[in-house]
Parts: C-alpha cells; sequence; structure tokens
C-alpha cells in the first residue's frame, strides 16, 4: 500500500505515519525528518537544507525530488511506504506521478489530516520530540512521564527549530500557498481522502485505517 499523508505542518502526519508504519508494516518516508537528519549531521544535503528551513521556507523541488526518487525503490519500500510530507508542490507531486508510473506503481490514497489553525500553533509550540527514537510529545496533551525524557527510549527531548513562533507562522503561510493546491490535485485524480485531524490520537487513527481498509 502507498499512502502520501498531506496535511498542515503540525496536522498530526509524522504522530500517524508511525502508527500507520507499525500497523501495516511500510517505512515511514518524512522529508522533513531526512532533512534535520541531513543537517545534524552537516552533510552537504544539510548544509543547503538549513537556509531554508530556519526561515520556514520549503527546500527546493529538485533537492527533495531527488531524495524521494532514491528512497522509494529501496528494498524495504517493496510492500509500499508512507510519504509524510512530501509532496508539497505541484512540481513535486507531477515528478512523483512520473517517477510511479515509470515504475508501474500508484499511490493507493492521498490522506489529508484537517486541523484548524488555532490548534495548529497550539500544536507546534508545544510540541517536543525524542533526540534519540523520534517519538512525539506534546507539553499539554502528551507530556511525557517525567520532564524532558523520552518514556521509550530514555533520550532527551527537543524542540525543533522551526516551531519558534515567527517560523510557524511562515510555514502556515507556505503550506497555503504551495501545498493547499494538491488538494485539488488529488481530488481530479479521485484518491484524495480528507480527514478530521483534530480530536484524540487513537480515534484519528482508527479512522484512517476505517478509511484504508474500505478502499
Ligand atoms: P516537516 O518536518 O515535514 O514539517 P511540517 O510539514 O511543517 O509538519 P510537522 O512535522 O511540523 O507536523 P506533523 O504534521 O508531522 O505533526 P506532528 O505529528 O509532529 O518539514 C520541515 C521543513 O522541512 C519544511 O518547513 C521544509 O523546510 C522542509 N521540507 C520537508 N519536506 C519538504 C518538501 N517535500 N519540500 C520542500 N521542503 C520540505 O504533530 C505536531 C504536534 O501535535 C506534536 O506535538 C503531536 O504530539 C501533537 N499532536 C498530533 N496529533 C494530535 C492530536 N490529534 N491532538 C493533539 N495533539 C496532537
Ligand atoms: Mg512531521
Amino acid at each position: 500500500m502507498r499512502l502520501i499523508l498531506l496535511g498542515p505542518p503540525g496536522g498530526g502526519k509524522g504522530t500517524q505515519a508511525r502508527l500507520l508504519a507499525e500497523r501495516y508494516n511500510i517505512p515511514q518516508i518524512s522529508t522533513g525528518d531526512i532533512l534535520r537528519d541531513a543537517v545534524k549531521n552537516a552533510t552537504e544535503l544539510g548544509k543547503k537544507a538549513r537556509e531554508f528551513m530556519d526561515k520556514g521556507m520549503l527546500v527546493p523541488d529538485d533537492v527533495v525530488i531527488g531524495i524521494i526518487e532514491d528512497r522509494i525503490q529501496l528494498p524495504d519500500c517493496g510492500n509500499g511506504f508512507i510519504l509524510d510530507g512530501f509532496p508539497r508542490t505541484v512540481k513535486q507531486a507531477e515528478s512523483l506521478d512520473a517517477e510511479l508510473r515509470d515504475l508501474s506503481l500508484k499511490i493507493d490514497v492521498v490522506l489529508d489530516l484537517l486541523v484548524d489553525f488555532d490548534e495548529l500553533n497550539k500544536r507546534l509550540s508545544g510540541r517536543r520530540t525524542c533526540g534519540n527514537c523520534g517519538k512525539g510529545y506534546h507539553l499539554e496533551t502528551s507530556p511525557p512521564r517525567n520532564e524532558g525524557i523520552c518514556d521509550s527510549c530514555g533520550g532527551n527531548l527537543i524542540q525543533r527549530d522551526d516551531d519558534k513562533s515567527e517560523t510557524i507562522k511562515k510555514r502556515l503561510e507556505v503550506f497555503q500557498e504551495n501545498t493547499e493546491p494538491l488538494r485539488g490535485y488529488y481530488k481530479k485524480r479521485g484518491i484524495l481522502r480528507q480527514q478530521k485531524g483534530q480530536g484524540d490520537i487513537q480515534n484519528i487513527f482508527q479512522d484512517i485505517c476505517r478509511a484504508i481498509e474500505g478502499l
């Protein structure tokens, strides 16, 4: 099964992608996570990406398209994959379509997580992530048992550099301008599925699973 998670920044793409990856045994491919790793390791890719990410802007299309082209051909994608945060522009979506056509593959469903903008702001400013295993927390809605420490692996929780208020505002604007048009793009192709992204995380997950299993 091949899925795209299309929601806005803070929409819960990463949270739901991790649950889906476990349930369906397919990898979560997050361009944001791949780019953050590259920044952390100060690779050439990381140096190039950082200046855009710190400003809340999109990394150039050719850079992320290249990453995904290679990634979806790795052996762990044999049974499918979950794209989390890609595509984000019409150009990225068109490149993905072209590559999948060449590989005789297709996307089964595009899940669009719908969340109010006020809620997105709250989620992003309270988000913390385990620097070791990547598990996500929120200071108010899903805090760790011990402050600053991951419940699962004991790693330290960190705040993302782009979760500062000015950068959050920019990311939301960039989403509206560049990524919202993809709703129309996938609706036209008949594979867009809009899902309520607000409420209990497990309930949202169950709704998504029902949608997938009813395909
Ligand atoms: P990326 O890492 O993809 O960030 P994003 O799209 O802004 O989305 P987030 O990761 O912030 O949110 P999410 O939807 O994963 O939500 P989460 O589950 O964490 O991209 C970062 C940057 O990389 C971009 O700005 C860009 O520069 C670059 N980039 C990445 N991909 C690119 C591409 N394709 N092209 C160009 N550039 C690219 O949840 C958020 C918080 O809410 C958490 O604290 C969580 O615990 C909480 N939460 C989740 N669900 C719920 C719920 N139901 N109720 C209450 N709280 C919840
Ligand atoms: Mg994410």
